[in-house]
């Protein structure tokens, strides 16, 4: 048995291609059909019930398009829009939280864990929410970074100006004592270098992206519904609006050339 049509992504605008390229490096063989709002981001900074409209929006575009599996790769997505994802559309989901959790209960020793998100991921308390339903002998630290997103955006891996704003954000956890940190947004892997210095090698970084892509994997394996191909899958990516510096951004996010590049009109989201 197998299922040889393309797994379904969509974020709120190019971040999600982080998580493109770890499930390209994990399932090369996989048609991969990626859909980012880039009209109507940032998610991170509006109301839940908006982020779940458009989300909604967003799957039912991307199961026009007759996909096997939705990788909901927006950690304010994830969130927020869950439930009602899960509640109205009859196919596989797979968010950015539980993934991301769950690697970071296998790495932690000292069982004290940051994270690191939007405000609307902070705010909702997604993380912190499911580590603790998972084991309650827990600390769990949160703080929103929102400045992230754009340095990430701009290139400003290794400029001071990120280090200074990455020690502010990040002290409120190092003091803490933690072990572990998620990466709870789909830019924040872009700064990993700077992020890894300003809390030490002692912290584990989680990519939230990398630990979703191989519960993606896990799916797709115990149901069957692996590609048969083993190389070589079909890539095509939609969006909702090419903004100045598209193409250097997305290739800073995917790490390789961005092809096949679409863009739809909002209009055709919004009409359902
Ligand atoms: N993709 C969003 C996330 O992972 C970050 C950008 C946004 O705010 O839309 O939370």
């Amino acid at each position: 048995m197998a299922d040889n049509r393309a797994i379904g992504i969509f974020d709120s605008g190019i971040g999600g291609l982080t998580v493109v390229k770890r499930v390209e490096q994990l399932l090369s063989g996989e048609d991969i059909i990626y859909f980012g709002d880039t009209a109507r981001v940032p998610y991170g900074t509006k109301s839940n019930s908006t982020v779940i409209e458009y989300s909604i929006q967003n799957t039912i575009y991307l199961m026009q398009k007759n996909v096997k599996m939705i990788v909901v790769a927006c950690n304010t997505a994830s969130s927020v829009a869950m439930d009602t994802l899960r509640k109205y559309f009859n196919v596989p989901f797979i968010s950015m939280i539980e993934p991301g959790s769950d690697f970071a209960l296998r790495e932690t020793k000292n069982r004290r864990i940051g994270v690191v998100g939007t405000n609307a991921t902070i705010n909702n308390k997604a993380y912190s929410k499911d580590l603790l339903k998972k084991n309650g002998d827990l600390y769990v630290v949160e703080k929103s970074c929102p400045l992230f997103v754009p340095l990430a955006e701009e290139g400003w891996l290794d400029h001071n100006a990120t280090e200074i704003i990455a020690k502010e954000y990040l002290s409120k956890l190092t003091e803490k004592d933690i072990d572990t940190l998620i990466l709870g947004c789909t830019h924040y892997p872009v700064l990993t270098e700077i992020i890894q210095r300003v809390v030490g090698e002692n912290v584990k970084l989680i990519d939230s992206g990398f630990a979703s892509s191989h519960k993606v994997k896990e799916y797709l394996t115990t149901h069957d519904m692996l590609n048969e191909k083993a190389v070589n899958g079909k890539h095509d990516f939609f969006v909702s609006d090419v903004p100045s510096k598209f193409k250097e951004i997305a290739e800073r996010f995917l790490g390789r050339e961005v092809e096949n590049l679409q863009k739809i009109d909002v209009e055709h989201l919004v009409r359902h």
